[in-house]
């Protein structure tokens, strides 16, 4: 692929895709959809050079667009995935990429068999903090890793999140520190237990479950204990300690301590490190112009993850452990 002409759907978080790939090498957006129309006439004006609609098939339908952005609401990721596929059109994704298994497996079957290559924006794997945590516990024996999602945006519930049917704070917030954990491990888990409540939400437009427990058994008895807990009073923050035979990693508020048996010192890696945030949507994009580029998260990987969240929505229903079953 020589050139990228991007379609963006959405034009929240989707605004930081639009600054990730416009003018990047040979990227360029041609088209921007968003269905609110106060938001629509906004980016008209910020962009007048760019075709600004409210209508999807403006991206799907337009043969020169290869690349499609979909960072709309839970509910539209899979139809428009389906759509990308359909119309040969390469795809980023918000996570998650659809709300329930039979989707994951349609999903699956539609991309294995086209040449369509697809992300989700699992921000926390080109973070400088979390890549050297990686490096530094990569020869050592892991026993245990915690790692919580504190999302500190308590209103962000009370929006879209709270109208659309199946949305879920495991898919929609635990996966991105449940992608970090198996990540870190480079190992799938093979069971899963969740437990969740709605203590603070339950009197308001907010129904489901706002804070979950997630537990992951992963293979040689390596346990993960994981939350996903979208109404902490708290900054926005990514909570992890990961302990091996030979040192505790600790990211705490205070800053990053690596403590092991003579000493502890502070880390000095960055985080929460948002100026390296589009390398992710980079790494996609150069990808594409050259496949010899190796991609930062794999299909097989963004499935994988899709399935341990799948599994853990159902532990939640079925209120038992779960055995992961990996779709193939
Ligand atoms: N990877 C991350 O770190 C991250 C962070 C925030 C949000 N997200 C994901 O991004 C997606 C959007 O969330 P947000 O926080 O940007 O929400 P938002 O409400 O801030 O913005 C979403 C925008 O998309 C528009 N939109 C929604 N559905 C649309 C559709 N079908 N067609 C056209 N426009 C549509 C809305 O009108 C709105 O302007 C969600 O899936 C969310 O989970 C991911």
């Amino acid at each position: 692929m020589k050139k990228i002409s991007a379609g963006i759907i959405g034009f929240g978080i989707g605004q930081k895709h639009f600054e990730a790939i416009h003018n990047y090498k040979n990227a360029k957006v041609k088209v921007i959809c968003e269905k609110n129309l106060k938001k629509l006439k906004y980016v008209k004006k910020l962009f007048p050079k760019i075709k600004i609609t409210n209508n999807e098939n403006d991206i799907f339908l337009d043969r020169d667009i290869n690349l499609v952005s979909i960072a709309s609401y839970d509910n539209y990721h899979y139809s428009q995935i389906l759509k990308s596929i359909k119309n040969k059109k390469n795809i980023i994704v918000e996570k998650p990429m659809c709300l329930n298994l039979k989707h994951l497996q349609n999903i699956k079957k539609l991309i294995l068999k086209s040449n369509v290559k697809i992300m989700s924006n699992m921000v926390l794997r080109v973070n400088d903090l979390f890549i050297n945590i990686k490096k530094k516990i990569s020869k050592d024996n892991i026993f245990y890793i915690e790692a919580d999602y504190i999302w500190g945006r308590i209103n962000k519930l009370f929006g879209w999140r709270s109208k659309i049917n199946d949305y879920s704070i495991i898919l929609g917030a635990g996966i991105h520190v449940i992608d970090l954990v198996m990540w870190m491990l480079n190992k799938r888990p093979h069971s899963v237990l969740a437990i969740a409540n709605n203590i603070v939400t339950s009197k308001t437009v907010f129904k489901k479950k706002s804070m979950a427990l997630i537990i992951l058994e992963f293979p040689g008895n390596i346990i993960a204990k994981i939350t996903a807990n979208g109404v902490a009073v708290h900054e926005h923050f990514h909570e992890i300690k990961v302990f091996t035979n030979k040192k505790t990693i600790n990211n705490t508020l205070k800053g990053s301590f690596t403590y092991s048996k003579n000493n502890s010192i502070k880390n000095k890696f960055s985080y929460p490190d948002r100026a390296n945030r589009k390398k992710l949507i980079h790494n996609f994009i150069d990808h594409l112009l050259n496949n010899k580029k190796k991609l930062i998260m794999s299909k097989k990987e963004q499935l994988d993850l899709m399935s341990v969240c799948l599994a853990a929505e159902e532990s939640l229903k079925k209120d038992k452990k779960i055995k992961i079953k990996y779709i193939r």
